[in-house]
């Protein structure tokens, strides 16, 4: 392993912002990466770890340690008639992964098809599509404590996932890296999950058969995604830069009085509210400043739009829709993408 010395992040941040890291490792093994945690620890150096970079944003140049992960690796843990405890390293592609665990014809993980980034950060932020989320498929993984370098497992009660947070996120924060997933997945007798309205009407554009297969069910999510969110390699972003907000019933209610054509869905906390709505009503969408810009697809999605956009630039800008849709709609947005 070797530790580069003002190492540019072009590359590996997909809002293809212009930052440099002071040092920057990839690792490969067990043994760089504890060498890496090491150095950093010797050099009193703040440490961050990098899948494939397109759920952060760097707001500056990173004075520390950027450790990138490559570990790679496929293997069946165990699997019986009807399924299958398969794992991955933290490095391997996800979307690679799914399309390896669609090739075995082990289902549960169609729907989240062409999700950018790792696996090994899938369990982060708990990732999520069209009705699926990871805690749906995930049976455990395993996680590298930074102080002590002990290897720890964490299980899914564990990991306390909600709506794009888990225990990494909370009280986990700074303490582990996770080097290994499990996932939990289905042989046959798959659970078809086509309840968002979007896959349904992409499946019968194909022409498919009811009930769809979990290929069928993969070709229609990446169809839709294809067809709405910007492709990072083309213009950078980081897909949904902020979370959906869940507001009390009450406080939605009276929304709907003065919006009508505002929509919820119920959940245990309260009611869950499109952002994308949202900022396209506080008149956001496709609007552009300097060299960022607000999709104009999926208002959602905060966009590099020139390629020259600074990592301060897009903060300042996911700034100015927050104050905006907070005087409109009295609702905070919380950002969902990590900003460093
Ligand atoms: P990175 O950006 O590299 O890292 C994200 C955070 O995790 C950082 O804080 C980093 O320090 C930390 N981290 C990374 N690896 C590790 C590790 N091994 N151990 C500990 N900490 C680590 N997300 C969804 O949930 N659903 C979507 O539908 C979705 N669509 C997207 C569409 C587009 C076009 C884009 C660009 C992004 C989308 N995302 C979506 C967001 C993103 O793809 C996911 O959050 C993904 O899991 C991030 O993976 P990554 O490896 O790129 O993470
Ligand atoms: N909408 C608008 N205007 C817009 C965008 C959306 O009005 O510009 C409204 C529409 O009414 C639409 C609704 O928002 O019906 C929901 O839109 P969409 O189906 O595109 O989903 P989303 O809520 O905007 C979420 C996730 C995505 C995920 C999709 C599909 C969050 C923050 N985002 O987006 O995840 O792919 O659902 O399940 O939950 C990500 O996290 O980076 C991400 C892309």
């Amino acid at each position: 392993m070797t530790i580069q010395e003002n190492f540019s992040l072009l590359s590996y941040n997909t809002f293809g912002v212009k930052v440099n890291a002071r040092y920057f490792a990839v690792v490969q093994s067990l043994e760089d990466l504890q060498s890496a945690i090491l150095f950093a620890k010797e050099n009193n150096l703040p440490l961050l770890f990098l899948g494939g970079g397109s759920n952060i944003l760097f707001a500056q140049d990173f004075a520390g340690l950027v450790v990138q992960l490559n570990l790679k690796g496929i293997a069946i843990v165990s699997q019986g008639e009807d399924e299958v405890l398969i794992s991955a390293q933290a490095g391997e592609n996800w979307h690679e992964f799914v399309q390896y665990c669609l090739r075995n014809n082990y289902g549960g993980l169609e729907n989240l098809s062409l999700i950018p980034g790792n696996v090994g950060t899938s369990p982060i932020q708990n990732i999520g599509a069209y009705g699926v989320e990871i805690k749906d498929v995930f049976h455990s993984c395993t996680v590298l404590h930074l102080s002590t370098f002990a290897l720890e497992t964490f299980t899914l009660p564990q990991c306390n996932f909600g709506y794009r947070d888990s225990v990494f996120k909370n009280v986990g924060k700074g303490k582990y890296v996770i080097m290994e997933v499990t996932y939990r997945l289905t042989k046959n007798n798959h659970a078809i999950r086509v309840d968002y309205g979007a896959i349904q009407n992409e499946l019968a554009k194909m022409g498919v058969g009811t009930p769809p297969s979990i290929q069928e069910v993969s070709r229609a999510v990446v169809a839709i995604r294809e067809s709405k969110l910007p492709n990072p390699k083309l213009i950078g972003n980081a897909g949904s830069f902020f979370k959906n907000p869940t507001v009390d019933i009450q406080f939605f209610n009276d929304l709907k009085l003065r919006f009508p054509t505002i929509s919820g869905y119920a959940n245990e906390k309260g009611v869950k509210i499109a952002a994308g709505w949202l900022i396209e009503q506080a008149g956001w969408k496709g609007k552009q400043i300097g060299n960022v810009a607000c999709h104009h697809l999926q208002a959602l999605v905060i966009i590099n739009k020139t390629g020259r956009a600074s990592g301060k630039e897009i903060y300042d800008f996911s700034e100015k829709i927050i104050q905006s849709v907070k005087e409109k709609f009295s609702i905070v947005l919380e950002r969902e993408v990590n900003i460093v």
